[in-house]
């Protein structure tokens, strides 16, 4: 058997510049000095920002981000608005497009509405010339390879000197570590049928990453295992915040059932931590698209012991909002209430699906006032977010000094770092007495805070 040697890949296209596209074809950038990477996007405000001489302005906050910007961007990485020519001018195109769930027609609610990877796909089928190998990369509900191959054919049928290869290549970036994972990933998952293009795929990710710790697959196996990836971790975090609940009612503590059960080999430590709930762009939708590709495929037993997943985390955070209520006297009614942290983890702009929103969704609906603080969220998408305008149910506070002052609580989100070094001695005397430290990240230091003279509750905490 002859095998045939893989194409070098010299340039690569990228559909797509958000917190998917952006931080990993940076890193490619950066490993593969010989590959051209265009980043294009139909967003002229997000490729403004990405060509930014200003590094601090980049669209997505990630640690170590701008470092390898830096060091690429013009050199061969370069960000533009010209999708049909980088398309034209690449070996391997990624689609990296947003992938929501839909809010109408057949599947609102569950499945993913898959528009904008479509019209990708056209568009690689109008643009592409010779020989093109096509990666999925945004997170698909499993066999949507098929739509994009069954395009891109119909190309090849009414062009013969172009062609294509579809690969499935999912992402396992966490945002806030996006940077380390993809520079170092636990592995790399290559799903297609041609040899010849898993070749080329595995040789660009070759360049840094060992090749025990690239795995292939068929497309399907590959679109599902990113899914399951992330159903198995979002359970994992709703299985210890069902916990949580159980210790606040007894007298255990949730920080020592995770070590406990953590320490099992089997278990392991990670994703342990309870907190407000989980969010982010992914692990709802795609427990959602699991639960529709189930029912669809006449399994309902299997989508609703996922959707329980879903379920229980969106009354965990609703659990939360009501707990802050009860705390202060059942009622927060005109009262102020100080928000530390909106995005849906520390280390990150993101705030899609985060905790955040229906936590103070549900006191704004009680009649509180908010003073909301975040070190990196911009106001404009805590508005957009929270459905109102800046103004007189919610504030936005550049300090937490000045969100706490005159406040009956304050309500810890996200755990970003500063957070956990807040000095709560100098803080009290801001706050109206009585008053609360409601720490739902489970990163403050509980004697400190009853030291201040504040009440103090902790998610997962059942001790008094
Ligand atoms: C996730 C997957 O981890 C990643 O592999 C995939 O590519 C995209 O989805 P991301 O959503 O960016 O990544 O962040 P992740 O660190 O997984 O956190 C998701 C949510 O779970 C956050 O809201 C986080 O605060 C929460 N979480 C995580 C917990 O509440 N407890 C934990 O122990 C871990
Ligand atoms: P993710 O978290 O998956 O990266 P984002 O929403 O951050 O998702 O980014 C997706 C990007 O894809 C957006 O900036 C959007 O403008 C871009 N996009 C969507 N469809 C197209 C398209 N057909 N051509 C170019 N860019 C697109």
């Amino acid at each position: 058997m002859t095998t045939i040697a893989p194409p070098q890949i010299r340039t690569i296209c990228c559909i797509g510049a958000g917190y998917v596209g952006g931080p990993t074809m940076a890193v490619i950038a950066d490993r593969c000095p010989d590959i051209q990477v265009l980043v294009v996007d139909m967003n002229t405000t997000r490729i403004a920002a990405w060509n930014d001489d200003d590094l601090a302005k980049l669209p997505v906050y990630e640690p170590g981000l701008d470092a390898v910007v830096g060091r690429c961007r013009g050199r061969n990485l370069h960000f533009s608005t010209e999708v049909d020519a980088a398309i034209a001018a690449a070996d391997m195109v990624f689609i990296a497009v947003n992938t929501p769930t839909k809010t109408r027609g057949i599947g609102a609610g569950q499945a993913s509405d898959l528009r904008w990877v479509e019209a990708c796909a056209r568009q690689v089928a109008k643009a592409a010339v010779g020989h093109t190998i096509v990666v999925e990369k945004s997170t698909l509900p499993v066999r949507t390879a098929e739509a994009v191959k069954a395009i891109l054919e119909a190309a090849e049928d009414t062009d013969t000197t172009r062609s294509f290869s579809v690969l499935s290549n999912p992402e396992f970036l966490a945002e806030g570590t996006a940077i380390r994972d993809l520079e170092n990933p636990d592995r790399v998952l290559i799903g297609g049928e041609s040899t010849t293009a898993i070749h080329a795929l595995a040789g660009v990710y070759g360049q840094w990453v060992p090749p025990e710790k690239i795995l292939r697959t068929n497309l399907w196996s590959s679109e599902l295992s990113k899914l399951t990836a992330n159903a198995f971790l979002a359970q994992r975090i709703s299985s210890i915040n069902s916990i949580a609940a159980l210790c606040e009612a007894t007298e255990a503590d949730v920080e020592e059932v995770a070590r406990a059960i953590g320490s099992d080999s089997r278990l392991g430590p990670k994703f342990l931590k309870a907190g407000p709930g989980f969010g982010g762009s992914c692990f709802q939708k795609d427990i959602l698209n699991l639960v529709y590709l189930c029912r669809h495929f006449g399994l309902p037993q299997v989508a609703d012991y996922w959707e329980s997943v879903v379920a229980l985390n969106t009354w965990h955070q609703h659990r939360i909002a009501a707990l802050v209520v009860q705390k202060l006297f059942g009622t927060v009614t005109g009262k102020r209430i100080a928000i530390l942290g909106f995005a849906f983890k520390a280390d990150t702009n993101d705030t899609r699906e985060s905790p955040a929103i229906r936590v103070c969704r549900d006191l704004l609906e009680e009649g509180a006032i908010l003073a909301i603080h975040d070190p990196k969220v911009d106001p404009d998408q805590i508005a957009l977010d929270l459905g109102q305008p800046v103004g007189e149910s919610w504030l936005h506070c550049d300090a937490v000094a000045d969100a706490v002052t005159g406040a009956d609580a304050a309500v810890i989100l996200t755990e970003w770092q500063s957070y956990s070094e807040l000095c709560w001695d100098a803080l009290a005397p801001l706050m109206r007495q009585p008053a609360w430290v409601f720490d739902a990240r489970a990163i403050t230091d509980s004697l400190a805070v009853c030291l201040a003279g504040l009440n103090h509750w902790r998610v997962g905490c059942g001790m008094v």
